[in-house]
């Protein structure tokens, strides 16, 4: 009997025109072009400017994308699963919201919150969809405008992260392609180092907490840069043991794109030359779960059938993952 893989058959991205530079941000906080490239590896990243455009407008490009792309209807999508921390609402989710704008009006969807593991998570949710048989056109969108929850008077988060939105289209293929394992962990233990401290049922909004300014992204860069370090490094040493590849079978690292520090002890654990390992980070800071869609959308020129793809993530939960795939078309 044959078995149904779920193979990624297209990517899509959308990146906001505005683009912040660090001599932009120089002028906003008490900070420097060097400090924030040789901590970070960012130079720019990027902001949705616009009244009223949100993380959907972003997701909604992508999905559009894909179907231009691959040529299909979105009324042909069944699934579309956000991941994101920022989203329009808190309810109703953004999946809905950008099947309405696409008009994807087959589809059903709902958000994943996962932070920066987010578009992990919500792959592994779509690979399972489409593995039962029950789904053939699933829509994996990674999206956050992390520019609405950041505060531009807080040096150490302001200058890391952006807006952003990538995504992929999942579907069945009987070939020996597609996603082929993974390692998803959490430690809720670890919220207290990365959050957003109120607007939730927790800590409702008041006056208080806008005073506060409790509604914005809350970082202790140091104890989450110890965890993402080893974790991200590990689980991907774990996937690549139980699946009997080495480095040197790996065809493609691709990192959650939070510090250029992390990413390159990422590499070096498991011993992946510097030239495989997808890197944009200069360009987009991080963009939560933007991150690693949107490397997939840069590189996918340069992917071949077959080739392996290591994907890793750490962020706020703490979550953390990895995945392995078999790339599955040539562009
Ligand atoms: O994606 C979700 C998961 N998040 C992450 O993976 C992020 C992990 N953390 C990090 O990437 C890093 O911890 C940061 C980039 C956030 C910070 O880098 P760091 O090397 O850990 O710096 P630090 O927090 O230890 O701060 C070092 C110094 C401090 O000054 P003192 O106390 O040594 O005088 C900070 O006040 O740098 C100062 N500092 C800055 N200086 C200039 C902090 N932010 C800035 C800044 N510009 N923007």
């Amino acid at each position: 009997m044959s078995t149904i893989n779920a193979a990624i058959t297209c990517v899509g991205g959308y990146l906001p025109e505005y683009v912040m530079t660090n001599a932009e941000l120089e002028k906003i906080v008490d900070t420097t072009d060097e400090w924030i490239t040789t901590r970070t590896g960012i130079k720019e990243r990027r902001v949705l400017k616009g009244e009223g455009k949100a993380t959907s407008d972003m997701g909604a490009e992508v999905v559009k994308q894909i179907c231009e792309k691959r040529g299909i209807a979105p009324e042909e999508i069944d699934l579309v699963l956000v991941a994101t921390v920022t989203p329009d609402m808190p309810f109703p989710s953004t999946a809905n919201i950008i099947c309405d704008k696409v008009g994807a009006t087959n589809a059903w969807g709902y958000d994943l919150s996962a932070a920066c593991s987010g578009f992990l998570y919500a792959l592994v949710t779509g690979q399972r969809f489409i593995e039962s048989g029950a789904y053939k056109k699933v829509v994996i969108v990674g999206a956050d405008k992390m520019s609405s929850i950041i505060d531009y008077e807080d040096r150490t988060t302001c200058i890391i992260f952006g807006d952003g939105a990538g995504g992929v289209l999942l579907e069945p293929t009987e070939e020996e392609v597609g996603i082929v394992d993974s390692v998803l962990k959490s430690d809720g233990s670890g919220r207290e180092f990365l959050n957003i401290k109120a607007g939730g049922s927790h800590k409702p909004a008041s006056l208080e907490t806008l005073k506060n300014k409790e509604h914005f992204v809350y970082q202790e860069g140091k104890s989450v840069f110890r965890f993402a370090v080893t974790n991200m490094a590990d689980v991907s040493a774990e996937i690549l043991k139980r699946n009997n590849l080495t480095g040197e079978d790996v065809d493609w690292l691709v990192p959650h794109q939070a510090n250029l520090r992390i990413i390159e002890a990422t590499r070096a654990r498991v011993g992946i030359p510097k030239e495989k390992v997808m890197i944009n980070i200069q360009k987009y800071g991080n963009t939560t779960a933007g991150t690693l869609p949107l490397c997939l959308w840069d590189w996918e020129k340069k992917l071949k059938k077959g080739d392996n793809l290591i994907l890793a993530a750490f962020g706020g939960g703490f979550t953390w993952g990895s995945i392995y795939l078999k790339w599955a078309y040539n562009s």
